[in-house]
């Protein structure tokens, strides 16, 4: 469980679903002292809450989605937009307010993969894409090992100077990923380097797991980062904001 104290300033993914209604429930909210734009991009299934919208500190949204749905948000910020939508932002960027594709790396990913109807539901905190932001996913009821999984600390204050993302206040605003950073096989699991077992841990995915170690530090990291939850009802465990 995180503290209390590390829940002021995350991102928050919360996820719970009924048992008559075959659909998950997410509730994002923000946070962070600032404003963040999360976005949502479907792997399958439907482009849930337009794709994007603006999160005010504090505030939080909800919408569903249907069993059978994956995909993933993530949080962007130092966004412009215009009244149309159009405009940018410093981390995680898609291109406009309403994304129809994937955010810019290096950002944090919240991944699900919601199978509903008494399965099992999967979900994870990624950083294999690097880090922008603190984000968590915390499963309201259910059975099983509804853990919280996420990433509670601050790596761009962590974050080695080679992969440092510097925004426009000359702040460190997001972390890179090894793989992007310097493209070698060894930090992006390819070539020679493709499978769990050829791709050990490096020094640069330790640091990430170091900070985080319920998120996934890179693309072999160990099963102990992607949870499972079933039935998720309620808010039996008693979440409180
Ligand atoms: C990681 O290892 C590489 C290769 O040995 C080295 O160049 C780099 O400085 C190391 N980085 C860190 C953060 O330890």
């Amino acid at each position: 469980m995180a503290n209390l104290s590390s829940i002021h300033i995350l991102f928050f993914v919360f996820i719970t679903s009924g048992i008559a209604v075959s659909a998950t429930v997410f509730t994002l909210q923000n946070n962070c002292p600032y404003t963040v734009w999360p976005g949502t991009l479907a792997g399958r299934g439907s482009k849930l809450a337009d794709g994007g919208f603006e999160l005010a500190p504090g505030a939080s949204r909800q919408f569903s989605a249907p069993a059978g749905w994956s995909g993933r948000f993530w949080a962007r910020t130092g966004c412009n937009f215009d009244s149309s939508g159009k405009g940018r932002c410093d981390t995680g960027d898609c291109g406009g307010l309403r994304c129809n594709g994937g955010g810019v790396p290096p950002v944090s990913l919240a991944e699900f993969t919601l199978v509903g109807d008494g399965g099992k539901d999967f979900y994870d905190v990624s950083l294999v894409d690097g880090y922008n932001v603190k984000l968590g996913i915390r499963p309201s009821g259910g059975s099983g090992d509804c853990r919280y999984a996420g990433c509670a600390a601050d790596l761009n204050a962590a974050c080695p100077n080679e992969l440092k993302v510097m925004g426009p206040q000359n702040n460190v605003v997001a972390c890179k990923s090894p793989c992007a950073a310097f493209g070698n096989s060894e930090y992006c699991c390819t070539g020679a380097f493709s499978t769990p077992q050829t791709c050990p841990p490096t020094n640069y995915s330790r640091i990430f797991k170091q900070a985080c170690p319920d998120a996934y530090s890179y693309a072999y990291d160990d099963e102990t980062s992607t949870f499972t939850c079933t039935g998720v009802k309620g808010n039996s465990c008693g979440v409180s904001t």
